[in-house]
């Protein structure tokens, strides 16, 4: 016989689920706070002893619940992938097994009164063995999922011992392998809730409507019976009983909420009532009639310093910051949320796919051997995690669709979950990703499909697969990438093109970036400084390195580049320039992407900018536009002033024209850019072109430029201090860069070491001095192969200007792109302060920067750096037309290229960016370190998905271009 906690048994002695709901007139406490611990290596190191309440625990040590012991010094946080860090055994799991003895001492508030009561545990890693007052209640696995125990009888006014035993590794455990941290713990808070005779043991609202009557459909399951009312629609009916009355519908745009109440003979509960259907008809997914776009994120739950233990203001924020960045979707990878969490999702409108607590991934590394999904002995563990997930989480008008886990291949037992789904809950269709003949699905749903393939499921001109009936259902279901552009490090890149293909396809209905958050947990260096560390940073001997940090939001909920980006690939209103538009100014056209709404709670707003100075500002009449119309806006004559000259750019945003409850007034949610009318071009600077001179010491001066003679290396313009400029191609590879293991390679980093792209020799084969030039023929090359980049540097100066005019000519036959090309120099510390005018305010690489605008922008060269957990290539302003580097007296240096170049200023060099592999590891030296570079290679989606696409490939061909160098207040 197996102890309970390997055998696969769900658990004993829990009660049935039911649904959540916040708020009742029946009593509650919360048992959050400090608990007495004990930690031991193994599960049978101490015996039961510690249940019986006069036990002795002054020796133990307190801990927080909720909360994870891994994060308060007791074992430690391991993270995998896919493997189980553990022998594949299944059920058994390994001797040692981190144990946790809880003891907590309560008290019930006066006049709690007699009668049952339930205990409620949130969610417990991975499994718990429950007592109180000395009686064993039973035990349970399925961590993020709720258990009660009945515990009226055994409840006493004062001094109530519960006593809880937690084991890391359970049978459960082979269920639970998602792509995280083992966390183990009481990570979900624990109460005691009155359960009056006449509460409601189960409920269920059902709120549908129709979208050709407008009006919605109430009734309301509720054992007990009861009565249910909503005042605002004049509702007082009994349960079981159904109303339809004309509604406003709940939507993720419109999530309108009625507030109501159901009563039975024992409690009052509030609930909040959203109407909505989701079908999948005529081969869409449809809410309320209309094929909705998924613009969403996987979230998993997680904090910095808390594991898997998120309070109502992590979860808040996490969902304000994806309502500010045009997100409408989150799927709850991998495993049902904290209740509140959907609450949330309800009251600001999110579509939300729920999936069950369910992974067996690593069984694919045993070729799906024994694999739990398909083994009968396991389905009622199985069902038991379909049933607490549908149970709890029924009421949710957010949540349009059930899903059954994550990657644990096919099975029966997976058939058997989507089997009492559909019969429990037939208002909602059934996603699973594992299964590609979607035998038991609803919606076809892939990750990390390439932007071709998306392309030809889109027509519905898919490989078809081998059995022709289930062919021909797949082909006519709904699509969507549960999964994709893997947000690890810098990126992800590609987004807007597949963004278009969601928008030309209605087959495509969006999908979900992988992922919302990095998990790098908090920890300090013996310094005290602040970073994040990842797998293999508490000597876990099998972890997955930095693949945990995948997410749109930095450890700490800071927005990172890719954010920003998704937010302007995702915008529900689309502004663009209309090329030959009548207006004085130009024309613009506005689109509304939204699935429901006009465009009534936007403000439109233009601003008209002269080599990125403003000129004028105002608002723009856009005519009323249902989803998906267009009209064409006509700008007025631009406010230009006398002697304006160069580049003139409109900026149109739509701002929120009133406070919502997760943005003020004023915030942005969409805008474009377009060129205004020419202007002239400034009249070029007449100056006669300097002779190259010999100057004391072996040097060779050209105008503002000072040059070694024997290099042909700047060393000085005026009185600034230069190193280089000089070829570069190297960049820190980003994780996309360094592709996935289990990909296609070669990956582009591993193809770059190889050939040696990082430690190129620069030869230089002639200084040559003409009447106004001087010329350096340089050679560029690793060693070990006989590929090289020719490298001329051709000077001339005029007045104060420096122009540098780069000529690369590959030889040999390179294999691939190149990371960059450009040129790399260094600066003086000092000179701290940057301003540029072209691609920002934030960084962008040839596809990811949609979200960059035209402008002129300033901050210091800190400021520019993205802390990547993992440090890697970062920073990047594209488009620019001319960068400024200054110190505090405003002395320094101007740079202006042609054609634009793409900027990147750091206190630290490549090589040391390269090394680093924490934030920590980059330290500022005595210089300021230059990439200026005609071109960058795409980010792609390398690190889990398709690369970069071709034409963001930074292919290996002649080219040619050109900076010019002057001194500023000299
Ligand atoms: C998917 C998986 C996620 C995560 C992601 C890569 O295969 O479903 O949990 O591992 O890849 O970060």
């Amino acid at each position: 016989m197996l102890p309970y906690y390997e055998d696969r048994s769900p658990g004993s002695g829990v009660l049935p689920p039911r649904a959540w709901f916040a708020a009742s007139d029946a009593r509650r406490i919360s048992l959050h706070g400090t608990w007495r611990f004990r930690f031991a290596a193994t599960a049978t190191e101490h015996d039961d002893s510690f249940t019986r309440p006069d036990f002795d625990d002054s020796r133990w040590q307190n801990l927080l619940v909720p909360g994870t012991w891994a994060l308060k010094g007791h074992g430690a946080p391991a993270y995998t992938n896919t493997a189980y860090p553990f022998p594949v055994d299944p059920p058994r799991v390994p001797d040692e097994n981190p144990t946790g003895d809880h003891r907590h001492v309560f008290d019930l508030p006066d006049g709690w009164g007699e009668g049952p009561a339930v205990l409620h545990f949130g969610g417990v890693e991975s499994c718990a063995r429950v007592w109180l007052n000395g009686q064993e209640l039973g035990h349970f696995k399925g961590s993020r999922l709720p258990h009660e125990f009945e515990v009226g009888h055994l409840l006493r006014p004062r001094g109530n011992v519960l006593a809880v035993r937690v084991h890391q590794w359970s049978s459960g455990s082979y269920l639970e392998d998602q792509d995280q941290w083992w966390l183990p713990g009481i990570f979900r808070n624990v109460t005691v809730q009155r359960r009056p005779r006449g509460s409601v043991v189960d409920h269920f609202v059902h709120a549908g409507f129709d979208h050709v009557t407008g009006e919605g459909t109430l009734r309301v399951e509720c054992a007990p019976a009861g009565r249910v009312t909503v005042p605002e629609l004049g509702l007082d009916l009994a349960t079981g009983e159904s109303a339809t009355i004309s509604v406003r519908p709940w939507s993720s745009e419109e999530p309108h909420l009625y507030d109501g109440e159901l009563v039975t003979p024992g409690e009052r509960i509030p609930l909040r009532i959203g109407f909505r259907t989701v079908r999948v008809e005529d081969g869409l997914l449809k809410v309320n009639g209309r094929r909705i776009l998924l613009r969403g994120v996987n979230r998993h739950e997680f904090h910095p310093r808390y594991g898997r233990t998120l309070g109502p203001e992590a979860m808040r924020r996490d969902l304000v910051l994806m309502k500010r960045h045009n997100i409408n979707a989150v799927r709850t990878s991998h495993y049902p949320p904290h209740p509140a969490f959907l609450d949330l999702c309800d009251e600001l409108g999110l579509w939300v796919i729920d999936e069950c607590d369910l992974e067996t991934h690593g069984f694919g590394q045993q070729g799906w051997r024994g694999n739990p999904v398909d083994d009968e002995r396991w389905e009622p563990a199985l069902l038991d995690r379909a049933r607490r997930m549908v149970e709890r989480d029924k009421n949710h008008p957010s949540i349009v669709l059930w899903s059954l886990g994550n990657e644990c291949g096919t099975g029966r037992g997976l058939s058997a979950m989507a089997a009492w789904m559909r019969e429990r809950d037939p208002s909602r269709p059934l996603h699973y990703e594992g299964d590609r003949s979607c035998a038991d699905t609803d919606v076809y749903s892939r990750m990390y499909a390439g932007h071709a393939e998306v392309e030809r499921i889109g027509r519905r001109e898919e490989e078809p697969l081998t059995d022709p009936e289930l062919d021909t259902r797949r082909r006519q279901l709904p699509f969507l990438l549960c999964e994709y552009g893997h947000a690890m490090g810098n990126g992800p890149g590609g987004l807007s093109e597949y963004q278009r293909l969601f928008e030309r396809y209605e087959r495509c209905q969006g999908g979900f970036v992988w992922e919302w958050i990095d998990h790098g947990l908090r920890q300090l260096t013996p310094d005290g400084e602040v970073f994040h560390a990842y797998g293999g940073d508490f000597g876990e001997e099998l972890h997955d390195g930095n693949f945990v940090c995948d997410g749109l939001v930095f450890p700490d909920r800071v927005p990172s580049p890719g954010l920003v980006e998704f937010k302007k690939v995702i915008e529900p209103v689309r502004i663009e320039g209309v090329t030959g538009g009548a207006g004085p100014g130009g024309t613009v056209r506005i689109t509304n992407l939204h699935d429901f709404a006009g465009l009534g709670h936007l403000e439109f707003r233009w601003s008209y900018e002269v080599a990125g100075e403003g000129r004028g500002c105002g608002w723009l009449e856009v005519p009323p536009l249902a989803p998906g119309e267009s009209a064409e806006v006509e700008l007025t004559a631009p406010p230009v002033e006398e002697g304006d000259t160069g580049e003139a750019w409109w900026t149109v945003r739509a701002v929120l024209a009133e406070d919502t409850p997760w943005a003020d007034a004023g915030h942005e949610v969409a805008w474009g850019q377009l060129p205004a009318p020419a202007l002239p071009a400034p009249a070029p600077p007449e100056h006669v072109r300097a002779a190259p001179r010999r100057g004391e010491g072996n040097v060779i001066v050209l105008g503002p430029g000072t040059f070694d003679a024997g290099t042909g290396a700047l060393r000085y313009l005026d009185g600034v201090q230069l190193t280089g400029p000089r070829l570069e191609v190297w960049r820190a590879p980003t994780d996309n860069d360094e592709g996935a293991a289990w990909l296609p390679g070669p990956h582009p980093a591993a193809e770059w070491r190889r050939i040696g792209l990082h430690r190129m020799r620069h030869r230089v084969d002639a200084v040559e001095t003409g009447p106004d030039t001087l010329v350096v023929r340089t050679r560029v090359a690793p060693a070990a192969t006989d590929l090289a980049l020719r490298t001329v540097y051709r000077w001339t100066a005029e007045g104060g200007l420096l122009r540098l005019e780069v000529a690369v000519d590959p030889e040999g036959d390179w294999p691939g792109p190149l990371p960059r090309l450009g040129v790399r120099m260094a600066v003086c510390e000092s000179l701290g302060l940057a301003q540029w005018f072209g691609g920002g305010p934030g960084e962008g690489y040839p596809d990811t920067r949609a979200a960059a605008r035209v402008g002129r922008w300033s901050m210091p060269v800190d400021a520019l750096q993205t802390p990547y957990v993992r440090p890697q290539e970062n920073g990047a302003r594209p488009d620019v037309r001319w960068a400024e580097l200054t110190g505090s007296n405003g002395a320094g240096l101007r740079i202006e290229g042609d054609p634009h170049f793409s900027f990147t200023a750091r206190r630290w060099p490549v090589e040391e960016l390269t090394a680093a592999r924490h934030t920590t590891d980059l330290t500022p030296g005595d210089r300021i370190w230059l990439y200026l570079d005609h071109a960058q290679h795409g980010i792609g989606s390398g690190s889990c998905g398709p690369g970069v696409l071709p034409q963001h490939r930074l292919e290996v061909a002649p080219a040619r271009f050109t900076f010019g160098f002057s001194s500023l207040g000299q």
